[in-house]
């Protein structure tokens, strides 16, 4: 970006916008398509005759398995002369599938060779030869402007990528081709890698040095894959997520692990014993982690993680029927294979990490999570093709304290998506989110799957809420801060990779400027305190929040950013560059034009169009001019400030006085050749030339050897009715030193630049720092104005290990964050209810019935929801919280069938209470809605109970358990589990919902929660408001008249007597 741009030509003879005959592939499966080299045949006539057939009637490559080892090696083959720059045809690896084709087919051989036999150009070879070394990746091949496709790949992925397919001739034949324009790169890494889940290589091109353009037959460039593109690699590609974190995860199982059934299959009862250890990164952060799992617990840490992307080991390829694999399809998440590598200790990860991995990390890290971290690098930085990475050291995930969501509970819950259509609105997380940055909402995002268990944590966090919503101007100061700050995360690790350009400097110390002000205000806000005695806990929260911002280092970095980038030139080289773009669309826009169909131009970009059709506007309709030419080579655009650097101002004071010069030589060649439009040029062509016009352009021009002597005629290099062009030694010579001026300016430019980056990276550690106390901030202040916006309250967490004995959710006045909302936009109230397990007096377990749609599952979730909200810190939708900190959430609620899987619905519902009973502890909080649903009410009754009743006995934690089966209630009365039946595990309560009748057949639900067992389930109203027909419901009348009723009522006769309870 800094150099000169060599003014980029684009290759006419591109094949997107070229006609296509060819027939085209269908897409592909999802998975990463391992292609098969056969169609390879289809343009390789002279080596094959019949196969090209067979692979053209195979709509997957896929299906056809091609592997490296299975190619014969390209030198092999390698026949004729010695000093070739391009290779024969039939050194070309035979297509490998050819061995597994069914016999009977007749095989094509190579024909014979002859030396002097056509070849394919360097380039479509190299692509070859990148494509097999590369299998399984989709190659792109930078030629001049553009990014092109070969072979099979162009025939497969330029459908898919809306792309011309197109013969380019070469004399072995015609090659498949397909192509953008390079500026469109991220737009088709987007549907290549997002989209389609592939793994795409790039080929860049390097200028050649000499030896390199003899060997490659004069071309200037070399072409090499400088990085592999896969969902979970991106670094700062702009079609990623903003707002979630891009992880890649590596999972290292132990050897000795026995292939087995899944582990949540029934049959493996202690699938725990297995340990895995997991590693995950990111590349647009730097965020490094490692945890030491089980394998019983890996779906619950994945959901958590959300990887983009998984590696395992290669040797996994093969066992296809491990018990991890049905863990990793069930999300089908996207598993990548790669080869162990060499980084087998920590000490030979240190190159990679921006710091020392601390002593208390590295001595806690297991075997597992060692080799996972040495697959996961070796993985990354063979995708990153050599290029340097600095990474922050890892965090042990085991270590933090957090809240454990199962994955069930994040579905069920609707945390972070809607249970139904995996809808972001709806969620939990789009109801809190009021972040300013990118950042920042990453940040939540995390903190949302894994809630705090440490009450400090908590504290700190809710007292910066408190204090941003105490003092509403200093929240909006620092909020505006925010907004002026950028995702400094990912900013800065562009950096470290080695990456990053000028305007990403100038974000940077804006950033840091920001950072400054936020300090300023801050540290005002503290000072300035009215009542320092009452408030003192509250500066503290904010005296932390400074004390943990670094400034002095990165204030020196803004400064030296601001100093040596010049923001205005900068801005002239976008214009300069824009209107390149506009060029070369309006190039593109000719070729088809001249080329292609109506249907073709409708395949440019759209703003493109207005853009192309501008710059020919502009132009007068003729051929495109661009900006570099309006502002004049003399007036050229720099990047940086001469005073950059004293180099560079000497530079740019030798330049001023070169083209001073440059003015008096115009002058000097005026009055010599008594010609007064000439002006001195530089044209590809010609070099440095004298350019006259008009009548000076239409006589010879002769020169005055001195004032009185005869004149010389001067040699005319090129003429036309209006203009000559002629060389004076004098200009060449001047000229070339203004370019060498340039050029100087150019290169000192580069390393000031990279001067800067090295600081960039110098600063890393304390930069990401900041980052992150910013993106807290972010987090604080959010909170802050949602807990104004919507009269939350703050809650308050009791430490669950200092008191066990009195675990409790207390909760008064609660409301669903989500469902309220709704609510009020359809203009009604949402019914405030309380909750009290583990109150004193009050039960432990809750059960609770009620008809349908009166509000028993909302109930559930919104006291799970509230104490997830309370954990990360943030206020809750209550009048009055008081909770005992919670160790994980677990729901089993609704019953999502998983047929795909082959499980019945009971099935995933005794799956998913199977995985609760047993890791339920007595920190946990449990919600169970309508378990045991999927079977007949008698065992479903039955399981329902047992269920409660382990809960109760065995796992004595909080429950809220809803129920269709009245009947448990009397099996809880008939075992003493009754609150009022005391003693150890008399916890308890009956809770019901119900609906209130106008006696007219009208009836209105309420939504209110009262003590005591509703037996009815008001099913009818219910289906008659969905609209079944008439006649149905009064045949389903009759038949509880009949019986239903009948005996819901003497059931109902034998409690009241017994339990004097109410009922509904
Ligand atoms: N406390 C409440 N106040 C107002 N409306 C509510 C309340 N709880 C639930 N609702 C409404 O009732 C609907 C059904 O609630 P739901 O919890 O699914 O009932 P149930 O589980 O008892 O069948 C919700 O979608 C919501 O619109
Ligand atoms: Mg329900």
């Amino acid at each position: 970006m800094l150099s000169a741009r060599s003014p980029s030509v684009p290759r006419l003879g591109i094949a997107c916008f070229g006609p296509s005959s060819r027939p085209l592939f269908a897409p592909t499966s999802a998975t990463v398509a391992r292609f098969s080299i056969q169609s390879i045949q289809n343009v390789t006539t002279a080596a094959t005759t019949s196969a090209g057939a067979t692979s053209r009637s195979r709509p997957r490559p896929a299906l056809v398995p091609t592997s490296r080892s299975s190619l014969p090696a390209a030198q092999g083959q390698v026949r004729g002369k010695k000093t070739r720059t391009a290779v024969t045809l039939g050194e070309l690896p035979l297509p490998a599938a050819s061995k597994q084709l069914p016999q009977g087919l007749i095989l094509a051989e190579p024909l014979p060779l002859e030396d002097d036999e056509p070849t394919y150009p360097t380039v479509v070879l190299q692509a070859r030869r990148s494509m097999q070394k590369f299998d399984g990746c989709v190659l792109l091949t930078r030629v001049g402007g553009f990014y092109e496709l070969y072979f099979e790949q162009a025939e497969e992925y330029g459908p898919l990528l809306n792309l011309k397919v197109a013969q380019k001739k070469t004399n072995a034949g015609p090659v498949s081709m397909a192509g953008f324009p390079f500026f469109q790169l991220d737009r088709f890494l987007k549907i290549l890698v997002q989209d389609l889940n592939r793994h795409v290589a790039i080929a860049e091109e390097f200028p050649n040095d000499a030896a390199g353009k003899v060997k490659s037959g004069g071309l200037l460039h070399d072409r090499k894959v400088a990085r592999i593109v896969t969902p979970g690699t991106l670094i700062d590609e702009n079609f990623m997520d903003p707002y979630a974190n891009n992880y890649v995860m590596a999972i290292h199982l132990p050897a000795e692990v026995e292939s087995g059934p899944p582990p949540i299959e029934p049959a493996n009862m202690s699938p725990e014993e297995v340990d895995v250890g997991l590693a995950w990164l990111d590349l647009s952060t730097g965020y490094f982690f490692t945890q030491p799992t089980t394998l019983s617990s890996l779906g619950s840490v994945l959901s958590r993680v959300s990887p983009r992307e998984i590696v395992l080991d290669k040797e996994m390829e093969s066992q296809r029927d491990h018990g991890i694999m049905s863990v990793l399809e069930e999300e089908r998440y996207l598993v990548s294979y790669s080869p162990p590598g060499e980084l087998r200790k920590l000490s030979d990860w240190q190159s990679m990490l921006e710091a020392e991995i601390p002593a208390h990390t590295a001595e806690k890290l297991t075997d597992n999570e060692v080799k996972a971290g040495g697959l996961l690098l070796h993985y990354v930085g063979d995708r990153l093709r050599g290029l340097s990475m600095k990474l922050q050291p890892p965090v042990r995930h085991e270590s933090l304290q957090v809240m454990n969501i199962d994955k069930n509970s994040m579905r069920a819950l609707e945390i972070k998506q809607t249970n139904r259509d995996g809808a972001f609105k709806g969620s939990l997380l789009h109801a809190i989110r009021r972040t300013v940055t990118k950042s920042g909402a990453r940040l939540l995002n995390e903190w949302l799957s894994s809630p705090s268990t440490s009450l400090e944590v908590i504290n700190h966090r809710q007292d910066l809420v408190f204090r941003f919503l105490q003092n509403e101007d200093l929240r909006d100061a620092v909020i505006v801060l925010l907004r002026r700050s950028h995702d400094s995360q990912r900013l800065v690790q562009k950096f470290a990779l080695n990456r990053g350009e000028p305007d990403d400097l100038l974000r940077l110390a804006s950033t840091i400027k920001a950072t400054e002000d936020i300090v300023g205000i801050l540290s005002s806000a503290v000072s300035s305190q009215p009542s320092p005695e009452t408030d003192a806990q509250h500066d503290d929260c904010l005296s932390t929040m400074i004390g943990r911002i670094r400034l002095d280092q990165p204030l020196q970095l803004a400064k030296r950013i601001w100093d040596a980038i010049d923001e205005e030139g900068l801005v002239q080289q976008h214009r300069i560059e824009d209107s390149e773009t506009g060029e070369m669309l309006a190039l593109a826009q000719e070729i088809v034009k001249a080329e292609g169909s109506e249907a073709d131009t409708a395949l440019l970009p759209k703003g493109a169009m207005a853009k192309a059709a501008s710059t020919n506007a502009a132009s007068g309709r003729k051929k495109p001019t661009s900006l570099r030419d309006f502002y004049g080579e003399d007036s050229e655009v720099w990047i940086m400030k001469p005073g950059a650097s004293p180099v560079l101002a000497r530079l740019h004071a030798e330049l001023a006085s070169l083209l001073q010069d440059k003015v008096a030589l115009t002058e000097t060649l005026r009055a010599r050749l008594n010609a007064a439009t000439l002006t001195l040029r530089w044209t590809p062509g010609l070099g440095h030339i004298c350019h006259l016009r008009g009548k000076d352009a239409r006589r010879s021009p002769t020169a005055a050897e001195d004032e009185d002597t005869a004149t010389a005629p001067v040699r005319t290099l090129s003429s036309s009715r209006t203009t000559r062009s002629i060389h004076q030694p004098e200009w060449t010579a001047l000229g070339e030193r203004i370019d060498k001026a340039r050029f100087q300016i150019r290169a000192e430019e580069q390393r000031v630049f990279g001067a800067l980056r090295a600081h960039v990276v110098y600063c890393l550690v304390k930069l990401r720092r900041n980052a992150s106390v910013l993106d807290e901030l972010d987090i604080a202040t959010s909170f802050a104005r949602l807990a104004a916006e919507q009269n939350l309250t703050r809650p308050v967490l009791h430490d669950s290990l200092a008191s066990p004995n009195s675990l409790q959710t207390i909760i008064i006045g609660g409301r669903h964050p989500t469902v309220e909302g709704g609510l009020a936009e359809a203009g009604r109230t949402f019914q405030r209810n309380d909750c009290l397990v583990g109150a004193p007096g009050h039960g432990r377990a809750w059960l609770i019935t009620g008809p349908n749609m009166a509000g028993k599952s909302t109930f559930l979730r919104q006291n799970a929801l509230i104490t997830v909200l309370a954990q990360v810190g943030c206020y809750v939708p209550a009048d009055h919280a008081s909770l005992s900190i919670v160790d994980a959430i677990f729901s089993r609620v609704g019953s999502a069938d998983s047929l795909f899987h082959n499980q019945s619905t009971f099935m995933v519902e005794m799956l998913e209470t199977a995985a609760i009973l047993r890791q339920a502890t007595a920190r946990s909080f449990v919600i169970m809605d309508e378990v045991g649903r999927g079977t007949t009410p008698e065992d479903g009754t039955a399981v329902a109970f047992a269920s409660l009743h382990h809960l109760l006995h065995i796992n004595r934690c909080r429950v809220l358990f809803a129920t269709h089966f009245h009947n448990i209630a009397d099996l809880v009365a008939q075992h003493r589990m009754r609150l009022e039946d005391g003693g150890a595990v008399g916890a308890v309560e009956m809770y019901c919902t119900d609906v209130e009748e106008d006696g007219q057949g009208g009836f209105a639900y309420v939504h209110r929660l009262r003590k005591g067992i509703n037996r009815q389930s008001h099913a009818l109203k219910v289906a008659r408001l969905a609209g079944l027909p008439e006649q149905a419901i009064r045949v389903a009348r009759e038949v509880l008249e009949k019986s239903g009723v009948d005996r819901g009522s003497r059931e109902h006769s034998k409690i009241t007597h017994r339990t004097a309870e109410t009922t509904g």
